[in-house]
């Protein structure tokens, strides 16, 4: 039997093939191992291009965020199975739980929430960003998706604990509202993975990768 072959994928999976070159039934059986693969975490939200994740402050998006975004955020909710949110965005729009999903709300108060929680659909917890993503990542899900807000987003982006931005950019000025970080020092440096235009007035879907540093860890 040949050495395995590696290679490195994204920096953090590795896939070895290994190739058999006794086999007489077939030409090749090929064995994947996939090891080290962890969860992928994305932070998603819509903007202004001043920053703003709130108009002046109302918490309802959807009164201003383009059809398209809401199309996109709709078809990416319904993909995703783990969904974390703060419960300040969660109270804002409380959702239904539902067997498609694992709705995962942050809270220092979760015993405050106990008569509404089915468990595996719909849990509110006090973990932090670390333990959460050590949970999920040992459970071998795929993809956590973080909707906010930006005290959630904060915590996770300090942790290192986020590996792609999506944002949606909405061609609006607010002038005053949230932003989807809370305002205090942050160091962090992305790099743009795509940009899409979805609409006449030039609505983008921006991807960004989070370049992680170790040694400038925020606490
Ligand atoms: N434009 C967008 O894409 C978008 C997306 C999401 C949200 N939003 C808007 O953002 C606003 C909410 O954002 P927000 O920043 O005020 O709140 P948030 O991040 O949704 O929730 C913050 C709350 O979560 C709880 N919490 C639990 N663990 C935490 C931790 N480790 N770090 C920080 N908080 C933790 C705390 O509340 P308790 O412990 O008291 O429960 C905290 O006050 C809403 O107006 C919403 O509409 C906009």
């Amino acid at each position: 039997m040949k050495k395995p072959e590696t290679e490195a994928i994204s920096g953090f999976c590795c896939k070895l093939h290994f190739h058999s070159a006794e086999k007489k039934v077939t030409d090749s059986i090929e064995y994947i191992m996939v090891q080290n693969i962890k969860m992928k975490t994305i932070l998603v939200f819509v903007s202004t291009l001043d920053g703003k994740v709130t108009k002046w402050g109302n918490p309802f998006v959807r009164l201003w965020s383009s059809k398209d975004d809401q199309h996109y955020f709709n078809k990416l909710w319904n993909d995703t199975r783990l969904i974390v949110m703060g419960s300040n965005t969660y109270n804002a729009d409380p959702m239904k739980p539902s067997s498609n999903h694992l709705l995962v709300i942050m809270t220092q108060h979760p015993s405050e929430y106990r008569r509404i929680e089915t468990l595996g659909q719909l849990e509110f917890t006090n973990e932090s960003p670390e333990q959460l993503f050590e949970r999920f990542d040992k459970e071998d899900q795929d993809q956590m998706l973080i909707v906010g807000g930006a005290h959630i987003a904060t915590s996770f982006f300090k942790e290192e604990l986020i590996d792609e931005l999506w944002l949606t950019i909405e061609p609006k000025i607010f002038g005053t509202g949230g932003s989807f970080v809370l305002e205090e020092k942050l160091d962090i440096n992305l790099q743009l993975i795509s940009c899409e235009r979805v609409n006449v007035q030039g609505t983008l879907i921006a991807k960004y990768s989070v370049i992680k540093n170790k040694n400038i860890k925020l606490k």
